[in-house]
């Protein structure tokens, strides 16, 4: 695919930035075949500019976000606009969150006869949507029950308190029951003062101490430091990313998980996959732990389970499940009847095995493009990752290029000690379009000769 044809001239607005490339979104567009019948993009454009609303931000929101200078107002596909009506290709997903991209249309309909039907119900109530979407999940996965939750980080939350319950409750004789966490090196596990305490980087823990006790962190991999202190009886739970997102893109080996779980069985410790980032499809399988042949206690989803709607939900063996009793865990909001039946939706989708054949086949494919395209650079060491969880290893930080890949029009993130490229794109992403990604990187590396 030629890049001249790809982007990004001549300016289609007055930008607001001087540092900004213009798109030309009619080309773009023609290039990378939008689908023309569907909702018009650029009809979303608003009367507020993006200079105004990064101004107002500045003044009324607390300043948790070191934002890039880019408003996104709408989304088609994998393209998100701004104000002015520039396009982007969405390389970033909301972090691995819109599996279906933007306004999915078999989502979209759903959400809207539900949000006409019931929006809300409190969780003293039955409501359909919940009890569905668990029978699905119980029926596609090793769990036999489920608890939900807002995010991630809640997702992890849960695990952390049912796998203390479930110590209390399986060993009633000890004397001291396992109240220990494992976690290991570069992991992330969420920004609550549980899972926080698991997450590996000092900076997210530091500043909020005392957090969680009773956490210790080991080489994630290490099979024998591992092992020693599962042994140890004090360990509740062990906590692994199989794919680590947020650290690096780092997939952990068959034979490490499967220590764990022998580690964990012989114990009586329990084991947690924290499938936040990577499950779902996200890998080609539909929980990420099934290219490994290892199964959890217990396993944290998150992210795209919602198509961009805020949901958590921890998944548990019965052993788990017999532990936790009426009241000892809950929430307002969690598994409400919208956000229910918009994960139905998205469920539906992606455990399609066709899906998730496409899933495997684009993500080898990207790999390969990466590898050719910018294998050369001296500044890439290594083209990783598993289906659509990619990342770039660079010898420099990442952010240079990805604030020039922004300016022409790629959204992509970093990971790791920020010497990472994390492509994660939602799922239904096209081979053209992954084509235009690996043609705007090779097109944006020279900017990295700069941080020599
Ligand atoms: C593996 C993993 N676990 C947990 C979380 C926390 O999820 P949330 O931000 O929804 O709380 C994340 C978020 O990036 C994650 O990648």
């Amino acid at each position: 695919m030629a890049m001249t044809c790809l982007h990004l001239k001549p300016p289609i607005c007055t930008g607001t930035r001087s540092t900004r490339v213009p798109i030309n979104v009619a080309a773009a567009r023609a290039c990378l075949s939008v689908d023309t019948n569907a909702v018009d993009p650029l009809k979303a454009v608003v009367a507020v500019g993006s200079q105004e609303v990064m101004e107002a931000e500045q003044k009324v929101m607390v300043g948790t976000y070191k934002r890039p200078p880019l408003v996104v107002s709408s989304g088609k596909g994998c393209k998100l606009y701004d104000p002015e009506g520039r396009e982007y290709l969405d390389l970033y997903s909301g972090i691995a969150v819109n599996s279906l991209g933007h306004g999915d249309p078999d989502w979209i309909p759903v959400v809207t006869e539900q949000a006409h039907t019931l929006t809300h119900v409190s969780n003293a109530f039955y409501s359909i949507p919940q009890v569905e979407l668990a029978k699905r999940l119980v029926a596609c996965s090793f769990a036999d029950r489920v608890f939900f939750s807002n995010s991630g980080t809640e997702a992890n939350e849960a695990a952390i308190k049912f796998a203390r319950n479930f110590q209390r409750y399986s060993f009633p004789d000890k004397k001291e029951p396992a109240t220990e966490f494992i976690s290991f090196t570069n992991s992330f596990h969420g920004r609550t003062m549980g899972a926080v305490a698991l997450t590996s980087k000092e900076h997210y823990r530091s500043p909020f101490e005392p957090v969680m006790p009773g956490v210790t962190f080991l080489e994630y991999g290490n099979i024998d430091a591992a092992g020693k202190l599962i042994q140890s009886g004090k360990i509740a739970a062990v906590f692994v990313e199989p794919i680590q997102g947020e650290g690096g893109v780092h997939s952990a080996t068959k034979e490490f998980l499967q220590s764990l779980r022998g580690a964990c069985d012989d114990s009586g410790s329990l084991l947690v996959f924290d499938e936040v980032q990577c499950g779902l499809g996200r890998t080609g399988y539909l929980w990420a732990h099934e290219a490994y042949g290892v199964v959890p206690d217990i396993m944290t989803l998150a992210k795209p389970l919602a198509g961009g709607l805020p949901i958590g939900a921890a998944l548990v063996t019965e052993k788990v499940a017999a532990s936790i009793k009426h009241g000892e865990h809950g929430s307002t909001f969690a598994g409400g009847p919208l956000i229910c039946a918009a994960a139905l939706a998205v469920l539906d989708k992606i455990s399609k095995p066709e899906f998730l054949l496409s899933v495997s086949n684009k993500g080898q494919y990207f790999k390969e493009l990466l590898t050719r395209k910018l294998g050369a650079n001296p500044h890439v060491k290594e083209v990783r990752g598993f289906g659509l969880i990619v990342g770039v290893e660079l010898d420099v930080s990442a952010s240079t290029l990805v604030d020039a890949c922004r300016n022409s029009g790629l959204l992509i993130i970093t990971a790791g000690k920020g010497n990472v490229l994390r492509l994660v794109p939602p799922l239904i992403i096209s081979k053209p379009e992954l084509e235009y990604a690996a043609d705007v990187l090779l097109e944006c590396l020279p900017v990295l000769d700069a941080s020599d």
